[in-house]
C-alpha cells in the first residue's frame, strides 16, 4: 500500500528534499498535495512531475496542472495518511492543528510549532492519537535513540557552532547578512540559517525537544559540536549514552520521519566511514557570545506564552536583519526587550497566542525604527 502524503512547503529547502527523497522510493508514496509560497514557478515544475491533485500557492490563479486548496483544507483531506509541514514560521500551527484533529500523522520540520503552542499541540496529538514524528535532524537522532522515556535521564542537542563559533563578539557584531547566511555545514532557508548563526535555531530545538519528549528544561543539555556528524545523544539513568551519527544530510532525517516505522535505502548516497572521520571535537556553547541560547531556556522555563514572546520577536528581527534594516545583535536585544516587557499569560489558547505574536511583532518593528 503506498502512503499517501501532503507536503506543506514543498517549494522549501525541506520540502524539495523530501521530493527528492520520495522519487527515490517513488513505489511507497501517492503525493495528494504540495504547497509552496510565491514560487509558483517551482511548484508548477513539481505538480508537472508528481501529479499531485491539490496544490496551494499565494496567489492561486498562478496554479497549474492541480485544483487548488488551502493549508486547512489540504490538512483536514483524510485521504492524507501523514502530513509533513515543512513552511517556515508561524504558519505551520494551524494547519498543524488542523490535521491532529483529523487523525493524520504529522511529519514535523515547523519547530515553531511547538515553540508557539507545544503546551496545546503535543496532548491533542494524544489524544487524537496521531504521531508526531520530528524532522529535525537532532530530534530525529533522539527519536531514534529512545527506547524507553522513563530511563532517560538527560538529552544531549548537539550544535555545529554556525559560521560565528570562531569569531569574536566584535565580528558578529559588524556581521553581513552574507557572512550570517554562509553556515559552514547545512544549506537551509534563510531564517533557519540566520538562527543557526545566532545559535537561536538551538534554543527553539530545546523548546521542541522539551515538549516532544517531555523532557524538564534542567534535563536537556546543548554541546557544541563542530563537525555535525553526533546528531544528537541520549544519556540513560544508568549512565550509558546512546547517540546517532552520520553525514549531516536532512535526506536521512526527513525519510525516516515520512516512512517511520519502516527504513529503506531510499536515497543514501555514501556510506559513514568512522576511519574517514579524523576527530569528534565537543564543547560547551559560549553563552556570553550566543546569548539566545540562554533566552530561549529563560523562555521555555518561564513558560506560557514566553516562548510566543521570543518565537515572535526573533522572527521578527530575523526578517528586519535579513532586509538590512537592523544590525545581527540586534535581534538578540530585540527579543531581550521584548521578553523583559512581556505580561506573561499563562496557559494561552491558540486565540491568545496569535494574539500575543500579532502584539510582539508590532512592538518589535516599533523598536526598529528607534535602533536605526
Ligand atoms: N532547512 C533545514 O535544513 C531545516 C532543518 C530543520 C528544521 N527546519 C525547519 O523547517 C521549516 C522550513 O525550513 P526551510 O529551511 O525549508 O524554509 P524555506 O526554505 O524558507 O521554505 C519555506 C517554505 O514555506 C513556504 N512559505 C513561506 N511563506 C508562506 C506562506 N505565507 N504561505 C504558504 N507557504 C509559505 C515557502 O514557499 P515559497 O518558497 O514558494 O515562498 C517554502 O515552501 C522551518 O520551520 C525550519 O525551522 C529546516
Amino acid at each position: 500500500m503506498k502512503r499517501k502524503i501532503s507536503i506543506l512547503g514543498a517549494t522549501g529547502s525541506i520540502g524539495r528534499q523530501a521530493l527528492e527523497v520520495i522519487e527515490k522510493l517513488y513505489d511507497k508514496f501517492e503525493i495528494i498535495a504540495l504547497t509552496g509560497g510565491s514560487n509558483t514557478e517551482l511548484l508548477n515544475e513539481q505538480i508537472s512531475k508528481f501529479k499531485p491533485k491539490y496544490a496551494y500557492a499565494n496567489k492561486p490563479e498562478d496554479i497549474a496542472g492541480a485544483e487548488y486548496a488551502t493549508l486547512d483544507e489540504i490538512c483536514s483531506n483524510k485521504e492524507n495518511d501523514i502530513i509533513l509541514v515543512a513552511v517556515s514560521g508561524k504558519i505551520g500551527l494551524k494547519p498543524t492543528i488542523t490535521a491532529i484533529k483529523n487523525g493524520i500523522d504529522i511529519a514535523l520540520a515547523n519547530k515553531e510549532t511547538l515553540v508557539m503552542a507545544g503546551d496545546i499541540v503535543m496532548p491533542l496529538a494524544k489524544e487524537y492519537g496521531v504521531k508526531i514524528i520530528p524532522v529535525d535532524s537532532e530530534h530525529c537522532a533522539i527519536h531514534q535513540c529512545i527506547k524507553n522515556i522513563s530511563q532517560v535521564d538527560k538529552l544531549i542537542i548537539t550544535a555545529s557552532g554556525g559560521p560565528f563559533l570562531r569569531k569574536s563578539i566584535e565580528d558578529m557584531k559588524n556581521a553581513t547578512v552574507e557572512q550570517t547566511l554562509a553556515h559552514p555545514r547545512w544549506h537551509m532557508g534563510k531564517k533557519i540559517t540566520v538562527d543557526s548563526a545566532t545559535l537561536m535555531n538551538k534554543g527553539l530545538e530545546v523548546i521542541e525537544a522539551h515538549h516532544l519528549f517531555n523532557m524538564n528544561y534542567d534535563r536537556i543539555e546543548v554541546v557544541v559540536h563542530p563537525q555535525s556528524i553526533v546528531h544528537s545523544a541520549i544519556e540513560y539513568v544508568d549512565g550509558s549514552i546512546i547517540a546517532q551519527l552520520g553525514l549531516p544530510s536532512m535526506h536521512i532525517p526527513i525519510q525516516y520521519a515520512i516512512t517511520y516505522p519502516e527504513r529503506y535505502e531510499g536515497i543514501k548516497s555514501k556510506s559513514f566511514s568512522f576511519s574517514q572521520i579524523a576527530r569528534l571535537d565537543f564543547e560547551e556553547p559560549d553563552w556570553d557570545k550566543f546569548k539566545a541560547l540562554k533566552l530561549a531556556y529563560d523562555a521555555g522555563r518561564t513558560g506560557g506564552s514566553a516562548t510566543v514572546c521570543l518565537n515572535a520577536a526573533n522572527e521578527e528581527a530575523v526578517f528586519a536583519f535579513l532586509q538590512g534594516k537592523i544590525k545581527l545583535f540586534d535581534i538578540i536585544n530585540t527579543v531581550e526587550t521584548m521578553m523583559e516587557r512581556h505580561n506573561i499569560v499563562k496557559n494561552p489558547s491558540i486565540d491568545e497566542i496569535f494574539d500575543v505574536d500579532n502584539e510582539i511583532r508590532a512592538k518589535s518593528r516599533e523598536l526598529f525604527l528607534q535602533l536605526r
